[in-house]
């Protein structure tokens, strides 16, 4: 064996063991009611994610490189996708995925400052955001009590001769009505995205979301179904998109070459661009005015071992789900419980729990009590984003139209919270928050 391989060797052994020593009894300790904390969400990860990522870190390449090339074709397949391209994070996805759609190259299809975004206001903000930051005007549709997702029957009413496409969540894990919505986009000539961001693992009439729009996207933060720390994707199978996106992702340049990569294209120094001289070097010719979005081969390589263990979070993920369902389902005076739409079979990211109406408590007592009994909540992110700074004051001039008075959403901004299914939650961690859950709403009988 080399004296480098060795060497590396004896590391990865050496990380083995601390995995054991410092990480993996967090993982083991055991559950005590009133005193260990229920987060909603977590890391789960073994000695493979800091074996990977040391061994990025001894190549010391840092930037794009093995760990990522190789992370973007497992993840393509896995989804079951053309082109998968991995960026920074979900939030850059989106914007990634967005601008891609405002490219020249797409002719009268383009999306242009003033066209309009059909959306939701109930959600994370990073879903809207890039349509605000280019100048396009977001319609706001309102949202179903219990799939927390896009109301498609409003779709019809919200369309202008200006709209150029759908962009929306699956929230929560909770696939949105992927029929209804490809059928009107397709009806159109609307682009769809889907913020896959909260949703991978989940299928909907068998195949992975993410994968039915024009572009899918995912957020690798710890917290989501599977993490690199920072970290997301965007995904394609449309090759004008792909080549739009790869340039902007990576500054907006017209080369396509690997990272370390020269004149790939055979043609580096013979060819003519816009009203450069010929000959210009490709590599410092640009075709779009882009971003750089790139991860880290360190993020890829957490992200590699990560996506081996992906299908196991997905089924424990349901699992996690069914059983807050069958401890909370005889509680429906009180709330109203999650539903998965027809054809869905959702990889949860939360547990959702809203409050009907007329209840002698309110959402914020119940989160308080549960918090106060170390049992971690969040709200569904902005709740109404209309209703958020960004919107309601310190951006009060920016454009955007709402259809009807989202009522629903005002709800779940009110009345709704959600807790954890993730993959680290014991059993005996369920049984206690649907415990707490039951004796809180008997103090109410
Ligand atoms: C639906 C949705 N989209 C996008 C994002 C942004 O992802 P990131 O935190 O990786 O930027 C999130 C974050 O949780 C999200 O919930």
């Amino acid at each position: 064996m080399e004296r480098k391989e060795q060497i590396k060797k004896e590391i990865f052994e050496k990380v083995k063991e601390y995995y054991a020593e410092v990480h993996q009894p967090a993982f083991c300790a055991p559950f005590i009611e009133d005193t260990s904390r229920i987060n909603y969400a977590g890391r789960v990860f073994d000695e493979k994610e800091m074996i990977n990522l040391v061994d990025s870190s001894l190549d010391f390449w840092l930037t794009y490189g093995t760990y990522s090339k190789e992370f973007e074709t497992r993840f393509a397949q896995y989804l079951g996708v053309r082109w998968a391209f991995l960026v920074n994070s979900g939030s850059s996805a989106n914007l990634l995925a967005f601008f891609t759609l405002t490219s020249p190259l797409l002719k009268e299809r383009q999306i242009k400052r003033g066209d309009e975004v059909i959306t939701v206001a109930a959600g994370f903000p990073t879903t809207v955001s890039p349509i605000i930051q280019y100048g396009a005007i977001p319609v706001f549709v309102d949202v179903e009590l219990e799939t927390f997702n896009i109301d498609t029957a409003q779709l019809d009413k919200a369309l202008s001769p200006l709209t150029k496409a759908v962009m929306v969540a699956h929230t929560l894990g909770n696939p949105v009505n992927l029929d209804v919505i490809k059928d009107f986009c397709d009806e159109h000539n609307l682009w769809f995205i889907e913020d896959n961001c909260d949703s991978l693992g989940s299928k909907y009439d068998g195949t992975f979301t993410g994968v039915w729009g024009d572009i899918g996207t995912s957020s690798f933060y710890p917290p989501h179904h599977m993490t690199m720390g920072e970290g997301g994707a965007v995904y394609t199978n449309n090759p004008l998109l792909k080549k739009i996106m790869l340039s902007m992702r990576d500054w907006g340049r017209d080369c396509y070459c690997e990272s370390g990569m020269d004149n790939t294209c055979n043609a580096r120094f013979s060819q003519q661009f816009g009203t450069l001289p010929w000959g210009y070097d490709h590599k410092y010719v640009y075709s779009h005015f882009g971003f750089n979005l790139k991860v880290s081969d360190m993020q890829a390589a957490v992200g590699l071992a990560q996506l081996e263990k992906l299908p196991g979070f997905t089924e424990k993920r349901k699992e996690n789900f069914a059983a807050l369902y069958s401890g909370l389902r005889d509680l429906d005076h009180y709330f109203i419980l999650p539903k998965a739409g027809p054809k869905s079979e959702p990889s949860w990211f939360g547990f959702m729990i809203t409050l009907k109406n007329g209840l002698k408590f309110t959402r914020n007592d119940l989160v308080e009590y549960l918090e106060s009994h170390h049992i971690q909540t969040r709200n569904l992110f902005a709740g109404n984003i209309l209703r958020q700074p960004a919107f309601d004051t310190i951006g009060k001039d920016l454009h955007y139209r709402v259809i009807g008075g989202l009522p629903n959403t005002d709800k779940i901004m009110n009345d709704s919270f959600w807790i954890g299914v993730y993959p680290g939650m014991r059993p005996e961690a369920l049984q206690y928050v649907v415990k707490k859950i039951r004796e809180f709403v008997k103090k109410y009988e």
